[in-house]
């Protein structure tokens, strides 16, 4: 009904009721933030420092594997399910052809063991994709003309998937976009025994600008060109779509749309199309953008961060990637 001054010299509805104090906010909020929603992405290296800073990404560090284990401790016990693995390697170790992602001893592989023993009950998600394994920096293999080779990448990615599940990974997250991946790992799963595995893939994953401070802090150093020839146009919802189909109809068992804040829309598209748990990633850039906002005092950081997340329950997400996540679990407990 809308206000008739004539009629009633009152409004017909005060939303604003609803708003007057904490206590109703909160009993009509109509989404929530819950500490079960968040995965923690931390980086591994193998040098012999317990931590290293990272310069772009303020107040993330690059960790032992024992400061690994210690921080998949601390996350468990503030109520984070699942932690997100990705190594910095020595530069010597990374190669064209990427063999380091495929060593059963590799850093992910014991990193995974060891968070296993110590923490048996948190999840890991690990990484699928071989940029910080090649000495180029791109997520797949390159043929002789410098272009990505597909088939040869799904195949690499196959035993990578194979290498960091029999090292205890729960999750595979493919994040390298190649074509085809998604059901190639699913079969030679089933066909080594392994049906529990989860695939999350990154299945709209997008080309984008905000991904400059974790390619810092995996230590990729020039990318030779873009990848714009795997990852998607930020232009295009409609091949978000069918990209997460494919993914689908190939085995996955839940999506994921990255980065987060830029693509809401796609976020909400993905979710209710779709209907299958569907992931947002709030990648190095977003985190490194209000890290810098707040520093020059343009944005308080807990309401800034809170609002983000937020927005990706609104979207639809069933749960967020950030580095955010243990200063959240922190908040939330508060
Ligand atoms: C690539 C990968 C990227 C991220 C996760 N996996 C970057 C890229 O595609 O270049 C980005 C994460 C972030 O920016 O926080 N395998």
């Amino acid at each position: 009904m809308t206000f008739n001054p004539i009629l009633a010299p009152y409004p017909a509805g005060r939303p604003r009721r609803l708003r007057q104090s904490p206590w109703i906010r909160d009993l009509v909020a109509e989404n929530r933030l819950h500490v079960s929603d968040l995965i923690w992405p931390i980086f591994v290296h193998d040098q012999d420092k317990a931590r290293d800073a990272i310069g772009s990404l303020q107040g993330v560090d690059r960790l032992s594997i024992a400061e690994a284990v210690k921080e998949a401790r601390e996350a468990k016990a503030l109520g984070i399910n699942v932690i997100a693995l990705f190594p910095h390697l020595n530069e010597k170790i990374r190669t064209s052809d990427a063999k380091a992602a495929i060593d059963p001893d590799g850093l992910i592989v014991q990193t995974c063991r060891a968070i296993k023993a110590a923490v048996p009950d948190i999840g890991l998600l690990v990484d699928i994709a071989l940029d910080p394994y090649t000495d180029h920096g791109h997520d797949g293999l390159l043929d002789d003309d410098g272009r990505i080779a597909n088939d040869a990448t799904v195949e690499m990615l196959v035993q990578q998937s194979l290498t960091l599940t029999a090292g205890g990974a729960d999750i595979l997250a493919p994040s390298d976009m190649m074509d085809g991946r998604i059901g190639a790992i699913r079969n030679a799963l089933e066909a080594a025994g392994h049906q529990d595995t989860m695939i999350m893939s990154y299945a709209a994953k997008y080309a984008s600008a905000f991904y400059g401070p974790y390619r810092d802090a995996i230590g990729v150093k020039a990318l030779k060109g873009d990848k714009k020839t795997y990852q998607m146009d930020s232009a295009n919802t409609e091949e978000a779509l069918r990209e997460v189909a494919i993914d689908i109809s190939e085995g996955a068992d839940m999506v994921m749309v990255k980065p987060g804040l830029p693509y809401l829309d796609i976020v909400q598209r993905v979710s209710e199309t779709f209907k299958v748990p569907t992931f947002v990633y709030q990648v190095s850039g977003e985190y490194a953008m209000i890290k810098a906002a707040v520093e020059k005092g343009y944005m308080d950081h807990d309401r800034g961060v809170m609002e983000t997340l937020l927005a990706f329950k609104r979207a639809g997400a069933s749960g967020i990637l950030t580095y955010f996540a243990k200063h959240v679990a922190e908040l939330l407990k508060a």
